[in-house]
């Protein structure tokens, strides 16, 4: 194949066959999915705890679809997903069955903290990578066509690139992007995904009556701290700081076990942030930050690498992040006049990532015991 070739793929839906310029594949499509769905789930749990890195799943396969082992990067610093998979698969005995690796986002090429995963599966008895993503990172990229280079080529699927229409392929592509945004936005647009979270009572408006802080169902709470599970950073305003006294910590979810503390940004141009408040939360396991502009609180956030950052704050701060246009998606949680349950709108500042969010992904894949 030459370099920076697309590989042109044909699906032959009827035979169940895959055709590419690097061979075909002849697993069961339905245990291609399966495989991805629970690299998928696996990953999604990762949701921040590996910034800078991005979360990644990887699910092995044997020749007759078998899942053999599934793995993923808990944190920076400790093995990727391939890595996690294939000892997984050593430690139970199954390495030498390997027939195929499906990983969310491609196998990095480089010498980082760790050896190159594209090396490792080159040296594993896989013969089919299957990669949701390309990693438009520079420094690793190149993985896939490593892999299907050299004395001992293996045949490399990019799931983007199979033209096919099935809706269960594309959905499947679109949540390995949506697994992979956070970490892609910071490396291509050199600033991390941006989530707003407002909560509005049936009368369409953001303040809770006198002496509450909530007023959101039980189920949107929930839903509220797996968002912040997920994220690096929180940012917040001054006004809501002084008016809720809020601790921004998980508590309806468990939160990583042993993550590094999570930035929060206070927007306060008037150095107003309680001493008291500040030391509280950095007890609880927060970085505070200051910030007078909302580009100096992206600069913060790039230094310290972070991927997803969500804004919990009040209709003031909400009003300079719209016409900032500091946003990549608005998750709108309005009461309804039933009290049950809550209406949600997801809205996608960028129409085209509309299947791809990163905030619905990770809410799809909320653990059920909690
Ligand atoms: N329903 C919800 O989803 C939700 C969420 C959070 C809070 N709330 C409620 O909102 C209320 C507080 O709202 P609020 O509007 O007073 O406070 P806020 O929006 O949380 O904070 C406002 C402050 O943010 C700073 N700010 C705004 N735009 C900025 C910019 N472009 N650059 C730098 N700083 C900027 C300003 O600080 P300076 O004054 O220093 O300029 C401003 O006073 C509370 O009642 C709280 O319960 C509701």
């Amino acid at each position: 194949m030459r370099a920076g070739e697309r590989v042109a793929l044909v699906i032959f839906l009827s035979q169940g066959l895959q055709v590419t310029e690097t061979g075909r594949s002849f697993l069961p499509h339905e245990a291609i999915k399966n495989g991805f769905r629970l690299a998928l789930n696996e990953a999604a749990d990762t949701l921040g705890a590996t910034a800078p890195n991005p979360s990644v799943g990887c699910a092995l396969l044997d020749c007759k679809g078998k899942i053999l082992a599934v793995g993923a990067h808990p944190k920076a610093g400790a093995p990727h997903a391939e890595i996690v998979a294939l000892e997984k698969a050593r430690q139970a005995g199954l390495y030498d069955r390997i027939y195929a690796a499906l990983v969310t986002l491609e196998p990095c090429a480089h010498y980082g903290r760790t050896p190159p995963c594209a090396e490792k599966l080159r040296e594993s008895p896989a013969q089919e990578i299957w990669i949701g993503v390309r990693d438009p990172n520079p420094q690793a990229a190149g993985g896939g066509k490593l892999l299907s280079q050299g004395a001992f080529p293996k045949k490399v699927f990019f799931l983007e690139e199979l033209q096919v229409e099935d809706a269960d392929w594309n959905s499947l592509f679109q949540d390995c992007r949506a697994l992979a945004l956070p970490f892609l936005t910071r490396v291509e647009k050199k600033r991390p995904w941006v989530t707003v979270k407002q909560a509005l009572t049936l009368q369409g408006s953001m303040i809770p009556s006198q002496g509450q802080t909530t007023f959101t169902t039980l189920a949107s709470l929930k839903q509220a701290h797996r968002l912040r599970r997920s994220v690096d950073a929180i940012i917040t305003g001054i006004g809501t700081v002084l008016a809720d006294y809020p601790s921004f910590t998980v508590r309806h979810e468990e939160d990583h076990v042993g993550r590094r503390p999570r930035l929060l940004i206070v927007m306060d141009r008037h150095g107003l942030v309680p001493r008291k408040w500040k030391a509280e939360r950095e007890r609880d396991h927060f970085i505070v930050q200051s910030c007078s502009a909302l580009k100096e609180a992206e600069e913060l956030m790039n230094k310290a690498g972070v991927n997803w950052a969500m804004i919990e704050a009040g209709p003031a701060l909400l009003k300079s992040v719209e016409e900032e246009h500091f946003w990549d998606e608005w998750w709108i949680i309005q009461q309804q006049a039933s009290g049950n349950s809550d209406q949600s709108i997801v809205k996608m500042r960028d129409g085209n990532l509309r299947n791809e969010s990163p905030l619905e992904f990770s809410l799809r894949h909320m653990r059920k015991d909690y």
